[in-house]
């Protein structure tokens, strides 16, 4: 992706990773919005905690940058235990991950990212280890081979991906919470920017943060990310405090429309009107129609239209909406 695109990634981008720490809520109450989400988890550590007992295995799944890793370090904390960390694409082999899981402590959580990625052989020795935290080694090969049962330490595993839809079966049975994350609301990605902006020492007007919130995908990477970039523009125009104007004008110049659209958006827009009658269109065309990947589409750049109204899937294809229409100017279709 270029650098235009990769302002309104929800995906983490390298450079970012320590200011994303630094960003990250601790504790459940600093935690923004996923009200549902955050009363059963509570209930849960409560209920964990009281008992003495590690947490049933946790799944977190949505779409990237709303807060699927900042919540499994909450869950850490709130259980006062150590959080391992790796990924499904980071384990090749079966042996690396029972390495892991042999060096665990009694409680600790294991963060397994893109949990989606993982091989089945290595998948195969999470089952016993998730349901009766023991180990399977076969030790010698052919006839002669025999299995061995290890126990391991009680542990909690939480697993984070963003296509459920990838996970096998006997997997995703294995979780004991299932939760899917939600788009934030404007209001909440306001909440999030005031913290942010006080860690990062900028003076913002709460009308500059809606703004900014507005443009966000809503999604709290991407507002954390445009917050910095307004911080920037304040510090090089020698502002003292950033408005609702300064803000509109730092994020103009990133042409960010006021619906969080960039140029990717539109070109993927305008394509399905021009060439496609507004659709149905299937994905494929439509990704050998603009250039970009199928899979980025499907990821990256539709989630968000799907969620604002822009796109409906439908079995025949990608439909544009009336709302789209409306927005982008084109003709509406008549009833
Ligand atoms: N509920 C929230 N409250 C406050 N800040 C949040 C919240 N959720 C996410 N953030 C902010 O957004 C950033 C990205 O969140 P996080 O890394 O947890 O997302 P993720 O779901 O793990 O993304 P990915 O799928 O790319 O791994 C964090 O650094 C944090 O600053
Ligand atoms: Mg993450």
């Amino acid at each position: 992706m270029s650098d235009q695109n990769s302002l309104l990634t929800p995906n983490s981008l390298q450079e970012e990773e320590p200011v994303e720490r630094t960003l990250r809520p601790e504790t459940l109450k600093e935690y923004v919005g996923q009200q549902n989400l955050k009363d059963s988890l509570s209930i849960a550590l409560q209920a964990a905690k009281e008992r003495g007992s590690s947490l049933d295995h946790v799944l977190l799944y949505g779409p990237p940058g709303l807060g699927k890793t900042s919540l499994a370090h909450i869950i850490a904390k709130e259980m006062g235990t150590t959080i391992r960390i790796t990924s499904g694409p980071a384990i090749s082999k079966a042996g690396d991950l029972a390495a892991i899981l042999t060096g665990l402590q009694p409680g600790d959580i294991l963060f397994i990212d893109e949990v989606h990625r993982l091989q089945r052989t290595v998948e195969e020795v999470l089952y016993p280890a998730m349901e009766d935290h023991c180990l399977d080694i076969i030790l010698g090969k052919g006839p002669s081979a025999r299995s061995i049962r290890m126990d391991l330490p009680a542990f909690t595993l939480v697993g984070a991906t963003t296509r459920a839809g990838s996970l096998s079966q006997p997997l995703r049975d294995r979780f004991g919470h299932i939760h899917r994350l939600e788009y934030y609301e404007d209001d909440e990605l306001a909440r999030i920017l005031r913290r942010s902006s006080d860690l990062l020492g900028m003076r913002v007007t709460d009308t500059a943060l809606a703004h900014i919130a507005g443009r966000s995908r809503k999604t709290p990477r991407i507002a954390n990310r445009l917050l910095r970039r307004v911080r920037d523009y304040g510090q090089v125009k020698r502002l003292t405090e950033i408005t609702e104007n300064d803000a509109e004008k730092a994020l103009n110049r990133l042409h960010i429309d006021r619906l969080g659209l960039d140029i990717t958006d539109h070109l993927l827009i305008t394509t399905m009107h021009t060439h496609f009658q507004d659709g149905p269109v299937g994905l494929d065309t439509l990704a050998a129609a603009t250039g970009e990947e199928a899979e980025t589409i499907e990821d990256v750049i539709e989630p968000y239209l799907l969620r604002i109204g822009f796109l409906s899937r439908t079995p025949r294809g990608r439909v544009l909406t009336e709302n789209a229409k409306r927005h982008f100017g084109f003709p509406l279709s008549l009833v």
